[in-house]
């Protein structure tokens, strides 16, 4: 099916460097459909020259936007904001196109994403600083809010809207200007935002986004790490990379927010209301596919409620329609490509050979395309399998059986991971232990849906550090400057 955009001039297949549209490298990276295959269209395959002049135009572009009074910063990040809502619909479906989620899921992205432009276009104006009682007399001592300076934004495929928002609206906001490098799967949802911010009066020089392949992302990003200009790097993704990025970012101090990967515990108690974990399970882990650094990955169930809400989760899942984007009826769409689906098929097959049970799914759906995998709720899950250690990034529900709370806090934070955790439960006392005790940046309590843009999203352990969102996802752009003047008596 065509994409049909209102505004067929969104779909952009250039870079976006010192307010300028370039097409160059020749070099192309084909940008495809996850439900097809088909190519949509072909962006720049960018490298070296590429990631060097969007830093230069971002340097150059720096002392006179961050001089830019906040209210007039704010002015111009609200514009974006008005465009970005104006353009929903086309919006929606760029972003279903592209990443597969369904399109009421890419349209609900392209709110979810406007809440943080707007939530940082009018924090623009509130970067207040302090005045500090002197110890002394004769003095007068502030601490200043000051702009990092050239931020790096290299952002993933699952939100390709909402996580480019919430790294460029805070960082726009404090002063800064950016250098992007969006996910290679999903850079046209990217490049339609900074058209947008373009738009909105944006200007030159202080918004620069270059595409490259998997192959090609380290060229550009290299020259960024080891380049002192660059002063804050922000990164949603694996952990493995995310340490890459902080080792070679070591040697010029760059500051760092990194969003990395998660292991998240679902933990439902014998005193939970049962129906509401199931609600709660639900919207957690089927947004976007499971495909989400937030989904729950495993899943605890006390033995008393076990059989309860194991059937009625089954129930619930075998329900749900997955199909193309383009179906409105699609609650799962396609995995984001082969390597995402391989994965997904080894955690079920791996938990099956070693004595997991499968209640519904637990299949690929060849007669859908070759990246679509059932939504799969398995019981008898335990730590030996592969779906416990690491992230399955699909629509995979593995079930646990426990008795006590300490087990299961204790089982739950087994992991180097600390993303985000949920639990269900009535008893009060219960829930401000268990909070207290997770070891996770975020916890959801009798809530599946956490994220929020006044909220701070973030993680602990290897999961992580820097926030995003809220007052402390803007701090993450500033540093602090302190002044003290004497002689005052
Ligand atoms: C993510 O998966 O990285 C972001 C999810 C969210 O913002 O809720």
């Amino acid at each position: 099916m065509p994409l049909t955009l209102t505004r067929t001039d969104l779909i952009r297949s250039a870079n976006f460097i010192n307010g300028a549209w370039t097409t160059t490298p020749a070099a192309r990276l084909a940008v495809t459909d996850p439900a097809t295959g088909a190519t949509i269209t072909e962006v720049p395959d960018s490298g070296v020259s590429e990631a060097r002049a969007a830093l230069a135009a971002a340097h150059a572009a720096f002392p006179a936007w961050r001089k830019l009074p906040a209210k007039q910063r704010a002015a111009i990040i609200k514009r974006w904001n008005d465009l970005v809502l104006a353009h929903q619909d086309d919006l929606g479906k760029l972003i279903s196109r592209e990443q597969g989620k369904p399109l009421a899921e890419g349209r609900g992205e392209v709110a979810y994403a406007a809440s943080y432009i707007e939530w940082f276009g009018e924090e623009a104006t509130r970067m207040n600083g302090e005045i500090i009682p002197a110890p002394v007399p004769g003095r007068r001592m502030f601490a200043l809010k000051e702009p990092v300076g050239v931020v790096a934004a290299i952002t993933p495929w699952n939100f390709p809207a909402a996580m480019i928002a919430r790294k460029i609206a805070p960082a726009l906001a404090a002063g800064c200007t950016v250098v992007c490098k969006p996910a290679e799967d999903t850079p046209l949802t990217s490049l339609a935002l900074v058209l947008l911010a373009q738009e909105a009066g944006v200007p030159a020089g202080v918004l620069n986004i270059v595409t490259a392949s998997r192959e090609k992302t380290p060229e550009v990003v290299d020259v960024w790490l080891d380049d002192g200009r660059v002063r804050k790097i922000t990164f949603t993704g694996s952990t493995p990379v995310g340490k890459y990025l902080a080792r070679r970012s070591a040697d010029t101090l760059k500051k760092l927010s990194l969003e990395l990967g998660g292991n998240a515990p679902f933990i439902v108690f014998d005193d939970a209301d049962v129906d509401a974990a199931v609600e709660g399970f639900m919207a957690a882990k089927f947004r976007n596919g499971g495909q989400t650094c937030v989904c729950p990955n495993r899943v605890f169930v006390q033995r008393g409620v076990f059989d309860a809400f194991a059937h009625k989760l089954a129930a619930r899942v075998a329900a749900l329609k997955v199909g193309p984007a383009s179906d409105p009826a699609s609650q799962i769409g396609p995995m984001i490509n082969d390597r995402a689906v391989e994965k997904i098929e080894r955690h079920v097959q791996d938990a099956i050979a070693k004595g997991a049970k499968v209640l519904t799914g637990g299949q690929r759906l060849p007669a859908l395309g070759p990246t679509y995998y059932a939504p799969t709720v398995l019981t008898g899950a335990d730590v030996t399998m592969a779906c416990a250690c690491e992230e399955t990034f699909g629509p995979v529900a593995p079930l646990t059986v426990f008795d006590s709370e300490d087990e299961v806090v204790q089982a739950a934070n087994d992991t180097p991971f600390g993303l985000a955790a949920y639990f269900y439960s009535q008893n009060a006392r219960r829930i401000w232990r268990v909070a207290d005790l997770l070891e996770s940046g975020i916890v959801g309590i009798n809530e599946g849906a956490i994220s929020a843009e006044a909220a701070p999203f973030g993680g602990v352990k290897e999961s992580g550090y820097g926030r995003e969102g809220s007052t402390h996802g803007l701090d993450d752009y500033l540093h602090t400057k302190y002044l003290c003047q004497g002689q005052l008596d």
